[in-house]
């Protein structure tokens, strides 16, 4: 495959054949310990949010979140309709997390902050004591077991007292959100040195005005979309140069961003046009962001810009409807990141549409013009989006790399990746998926050389799942949400991962081993 390629559109055939020389379809089956291991100097962590875990939603003087209050309006919202205001109640059991987290052996974990805890208002007016206090404590836990904080300073739950403004449509969000990151990196700054400006955007500002989930704010397709975009990567840029102005100097931090990137595996590989699919919507969808920070030119991929500009045009509008950023902006967004946080999960099939009943006219998916759709020959154990496919992480990581030159020295971390399913302890889906798709980023290490420098599993524990409440879940740990102290059990993927992270080797038939209740005694951290 080779990382170090750069690919233009014309020779989009040539690669994506090229690419299929993986396997397709269900994955290979490997058996006894991988031939490749984990390099010395990579990382291996848990990850969770302050949503999806902590509960105590109203106490000690945390604000609301736009998440609270939009599922306390609509609590159809979720399928169980459930919240997060109690969860996995991680405020109040934080040192259960952290002692999870030791038994895993993992030296990272990432987990993120309350706007509202810190700011009940969303702006720097006023700070709460009992939140600032409730961090710094777990920081302390943590490093005192040392374990190092990754910390994600804006995890969707905007505080619901910056909801008139309208939220991403509007750049005053991008000031609260700057003037937020800087009493974190003030209050902070001394404990942590690794943070994730944002999480996702491009769920946040595609998915979620398409399906109108993770911004309950009415949006108009087709320009909210861009807007969104240009808002958080603004926000994004703007914190990452307050950081390396004012702090990174003594703190010496560093900083990244999370994409969501999915696999679009070309539905039909012995059609060109299914090929081209594939590549159109990687560059529509994750290159729109990743060109900004990590391409050599800047600003906006010509190809996603001369494509909004040309739809725009046909479609009557003065103006185009992807915004531009000034020249400042352009330079202040390339190169603003010290790592690239890659979330994957899942592939899908892609071919080309130019209409879709499920797409809005216009709309971010209309000037993409490529369906996805999923296929029974990828297992789908838990939620429905999720289907199993490890060689598209292989194939996610090798894209970015040879599409985004300063990729080759700015590493790509995998900040999540995981298996829901319906919560069973004996889960034997989510120990093959943990192995296959870590398999895949070895090989990516070693056959493709490809920048990789850890990897975090979502989650250490069942969460609150957006959309899902808690009808499937991702943990590791299995939290007994009826219990008063939500009880957290080991899953058998805990021990495979707690193995791994001991042997920096995959252990493919560990499914195949006994398990007993003591087996914490063989890991390290019992
Ligand atoms: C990515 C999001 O960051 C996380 O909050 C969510 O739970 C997982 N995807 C699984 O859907």
């Amino acid at each position: 495959m080779g990382c170090s390629n750069g690919v233009a559109l014309n020779q989009l055939l040539l690669v994506s054949l090229n690419l299929l020389h993986l396997a397709r379809g269900r994955s290979e089956v490997y058996s006894g310990i991988s031939k490749y291991s984990f390099p010395d100097d990579f990382i291996f962590g848990v990850a969770t949010s302050a949503y999806q875990i902590e509960g105590a939603w109203n106490e000690e003087g945390k604000g609301e979140s736009i998440f609270d209050t939009f599922i306390h309006l609509h609590p159809e919202y979720t399928p169980d309709h459930s919240n997060g205001d109690v969860a996995a109640d991680s405020y109040h059991h934080y040192m259960d997390d952290i002692d999870l987290i030791k038994k895993l052996g993992v030296s990272h974990y990432r987990m993120s902050i309350s706007w509202p805890r810190i700011l009940p208002n969303g702006t720097a007016n006023y700070i709460n004591l009992q939140g600032v206090m409730h961090y710094r404590k777990l920081f302390v836990e943590l490093l005192k077991a040392n374990i190092i904080p990754v910390v994600t300073i804006y995890h969707w739950d905007i505080p619901t007292a910056l909801e008139g403004l309208g939220l991403w449509k509007n750049t005053t969000l991008v000031d609260y959100l700057v003037d937020y990151a800087r009493i974190l990196f003030n209050l902070y700054g001394d404990l942590v040195k690794i943070w994730v400006t944002i999480n996702e955007p491009d769920i946040v500002c595609a998915d979620g005005i398409k399906f109108n989930k993770y911004l309950p704010e009415e949006a108009t397709h087709g320009l909210n979309e861009y807007v969104c975009i240009h808002n958080m990567l603004l926000a994004h840029a703007r914190v990452y140069r307050l950081y390396e102005k004012e702090f990174k100097p003594y703190q010496n931090g560093k900083l990244g961003l999370c994409l969501d990137v999915i696999w679009p595996e070309p539905k039909n590989p012995g059609n060109p046009e299914d090929l081209k699919a594939g590549e159109i919507y990687s560059r529509m969808r994750i290159g729109i962001y990743a060109h900004l920070i990590f391409s050599e030119d800047g600003d906006y991929p010509p190809f996603v810009r001369e494509r909004v500009n040309s739809m725009s045009h046909k479609q009557g509008y003065l103006q185009s409807r992807l915004p531009y950023y000034t020249e400042e902006e352009v330079k202040a967004l390339q190169g603003s990141a010290d790592f690239l946080g890659i979330n994957h999960y899942t592939s899908f099939l892609a071919s080309q549409s130019s209409s879709d009943p499920s797409w809005a006219v216009p709309s971010m998916d209309q000037d993409t013009g490529v369906r996805l759709d999923k296929t029974k020959a990828w297992p789908r154990p838990g939620a429905d989006w999720l289907s199993v496919y490890p060689p598209g992480m292989r194939k996610v990581l090798n894209w970015l790399q040879n599409n985004f030159k300063l990729l080759e020295r700015i590493p790509i971390i995998i900040t999540e990746n995981g298996l829901s399913d319906f919560g069973q302890t004996a889960d034997y889906e989510r120990v093959s998926y943990y192995n296959d798709y870590l398999y895949q980023i070895l090989l990516a290490i070693h056959e493709d050389g490809c920048n990789i420098k850890g990897y975090f599993a979502w989650s250490l524990l069942d969460t609150f799942e957006w959309n899902y409440g808690y009808t499937v879940t991702f943990g590791l740990f299995k939290v007994d949400f009826n219990s008063p102290n939500k009880t957290r059990t080991p899953k058998l993927s805990a021990y495979n991962y707690a193995k791994i992270v001991r042997t920096r080797r995959i252990d493919f038939d560990f499914i195949k081993a006994p398990v007993t209740y003591n087996i914490w005694q063989y890991l390290p951290y019992h």
